[in-house]
């Protein structure tokens, strides 16, 4: 006859392991940028739906603003499974080695959001997502902020404009090539200092899309804003690929399913979210927001192409040419 003892304990066991096993599987979204924001939206968005669509067997954990990592720190997290999704911009993919998705930065690469989503949901982009597997990361979607302004003290209306100022950007050489190339300082900063390094003068300016610049208030402290749309951010979600891969096939399914409808969610919000807080901009007062002519957009343009041709032994001629094939469609 069993002793109560033994009775207690494996009835111990029993409940714990049960425990475990209903335990839910959490997933760590870690990004950068505010809530409010086509990218904030669209995590809080796969986060109800990937609970939802497993019936709680998955907790989605976002954590916005650089609560958790850093623009550099995160994609190391990533590989190190301390987390185990992000949205990084494309524009951070190049400190990884995978300099081809510095293509999106190129300045007026895109000329339409349809040229844009040729790539993105075409062979070019899948190719993309591809070349992260090496790393240890599965790449599950591209999301979209929008067209970028600059912004500084000063107006920014000729190219001569911009002689001297030192321009906050994104790590990548792309964007360093395309700053040059208009007579400034690029320097590289995470997302997360740029507010401040803005105020106090460390840089002069910057450029974003006005979802980013509003919701950062970066408009606080910048007199001029001029409504360019010169080059496009935007961003892969991303997976850690042991994590992915280890997941029960239909929790994978059903999170497969809620990342693609999150993101026929946030394709849907990113423009309307750029235009109201371009708006929201204006009604704030704090700064002149400009829009160049179609002779100075020729000025700029003139300046800023021949960083397609100068960035060819970075990214691939190959690329540039598909990319800009497909967008010619
Ligand atoms: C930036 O660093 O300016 C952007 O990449 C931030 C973001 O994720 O939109």
């Amino acid at each position: 006859m069993m002793n109560l003892k033994s009775l207690l304990f494996i009835l111990a066991v029993a409940l714990s392991t049960s425990a475990l096993a209903q335990a839910p599987i959490v997933i760590k979204f870690s990004h950068v940028v505010a809530v409010d924001t086509p990218k904030g939206q669209a995590a809080e968005r796969f986060k109800e739906l990937a609970e939802k669509a497993t019936k709680g067997r998955v907790k989605v954990e976002v954590y916005p603003n650089s609560q958790l990592y850093k623009d550099k720190e995160e994609l190391e997290a990533l590989q190190l499974g301390a987390v185990q999704m992000l949205a990084p911009s494309l524009a951070k993919f190049g400190p990884l080695g995978i300099k081809e998705f510095e293509a999106f930065d190129l300045p007026y690469i895109f000329p339409s959001k349809t040229a844009l989503y040729n790539v993105t949901e075409g062979p070019i982009g899948k190719g993309l997502l591809k070349k992260l597997e090496p790393k240890g990361i599965s790449g599950l979607a591209f999301w979209h902020n929008g067209f970028k302004i600059m912004s500084a003290n000063r107006p920014l209306h000729a190219v001569s404009d911009f002689k001297g100022l030192k321009m906050r950007i994104q790590s990548s050489k792309v964007l360093e090539a395309q700053m040059r190339a208009l007579g400034a300082n690029p320097q590289v900063l995470a997302f997360s200092e740029v507010y401040q390094a803005l105020q106090t003068g460390v840089v002069d300016g910057t450029e974003n899309p006005p979802s980013n610049m509003y919701t950062q208030k970066m408009h606080e402290v910048q007199k001029h804003l001029t409504v360019s749309n010169h080059g496009y951010l935007g961003y892969a979600v991303i997976v850690n690929k042991k994590f992915w891969d280890g997941l029960p096939a239909d929790i994978r399914t059903a999170l497969e399913k809620a990342m693609a409808d999150a993101t026929t969610y946030e394709k849907a919000i990113a423009q309307r979210d750029n235009d109201i807080a371009l708006d929201m901009i204006k009604k704030a007062g704090k700064t002149e927001v400009y829009n160049p002519s179609v002779k100075e957009q020729a000025e700029w343009r003139k300046a800023m192409m021949p960083v397609q041709k100068e960035m060819e032994s970075r990214i691939g001629k190959e690329l540039i040419s598909a990319i800009n094939k497909e967008a010619s469609k």
